[in-house]
């Protein structure tokens, strides 16, 4: 009996520590980009906190590009009076014809909820917005917001739970983000232009500064390197030029997509938290301009 207890002691020891250096630092991942000084990096690069308050807003930014991946940040948003504050945590390439993955959470007054607001872009076209309610209170504790980002797929999670699928359907002429390789952003602004509930409400300056925090990021993808050269896989890797096919070593995340049970769920988190969809937005089925995805 007590044998059992201490190996069992063992295995939650070596797991424990499995996941404490599971997470990358902020300090070796990142460089704070703007916000002078409202962005830092504490606890020995395990966590990161912005701010924003009347003058500025601030924001960090990946120090690599990817090209795929499966990439995890806990979050912990503005808590109180948040109203016309966006926090961003985002997917993107450079240019005109840039591809880009985004996540954003639109502040609100206390005790109004905030709204999860996601897009995708590709090639410089975006306009594919949904969002979402949330099933907790996002400024209470960390929660893990995940893009699972693969040749086939990208699928947006909350803890976890699949809330969106963007599908490769460029058999049927849809472009999907497959070649520009993307940094992480993220940033906290003011935005009580448009923001909450339709720019109606303003920001509370009296309540500033306004801090949100990072922690637990988690990046297993297919890193960028000398030469347009992607490296794939956690620690060791092998190099494959851009658009030649699986890597040898990226993990399973690689061919990944929804089985019939997580399909399941995410439909049931679209009935009962989603709020807004492009597919079906009364203006544009009028106008006629739902994107032909949103009928395949
Ligand atoms: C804020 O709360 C109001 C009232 O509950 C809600 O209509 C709105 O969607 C919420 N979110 C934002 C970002 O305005």
């Amino acid at each position: 009996m007590a044998r059992m207890s201490v190996s069992v002691l063992a295995i939650l020891l070596a797991s424990a520590i499995a996941a404490a250096a599971a997470a990358a630092s902020f300090d070796k991942e990142f460089d704070i980009t703007w916000g002078d000084g409202r962005g830092k990096i504490l606890n020995n690069g395990q966590l990161l906190t912005l701010g924003l308050d009347k003058t500025s807003g601030s924001g960090f930014q990946s120090k690599h590009e990817y090209l795929f991946g499966k990439i995890d940040m806990q979050l912990k948003l503005v808590a109180g009076n948040s109203a016309g504050t966006v926090t961003a945590y985002y997917l993107s390439s450079q240019g005109a014809t840039h591809d880009e993955i985004d996540f954003e959470f639109l502040g609100n007054e206390t005790g109004e909820p905030y709204t999860l607001h996601t897009n995708v872009f590709t090639q410089g076209q975006g306009q594919r917005e949904q969002q979402f309610r949330l099933w907790f209170d996002p400024t209470k504790d960390f929660h893990t917001y995940s893009i699972l980002w693969n040749p086939k797929h990208i699928i947006f999670m909350v803890d976890d739970m699949p809330i969106r699928d963007f599908r490769n359907l460029e058999g049927k002429g849809i472009a999907f983000p497959k070649n520009q390789p993307m940094r992480l952003y993220s940033s906290l602004w003011n935005a009580d232009d448009w923001a909450t509930q339709g720019g109606r409400v303003k920001t509370d300056w009296s309540h500033a500064p306004f801090s949100a925090s990072y922690r637990g990021f988690k990046a297993d993808a297919c890193v960028v390197v000398a030469g347009g050269r992607t490296r794939c896989g956690a620690t060791v890797g092998e190099e494959v030029a851009p658009g030649t096919g699986a890597p040898a070593v990226a993990g399973d995340w690689y061919n990944q997509e929804l089985d019939l049970t997580r399909q399941q769920r995410m439909r049931w988190v679209q009935r009962n938290y989603m709020i807004y969809n492009y597919c079906t937005d009364p203006k544009r089925v009028a106008q006629g301009t739902v994107p032909a995805e949103c009928s395949m």
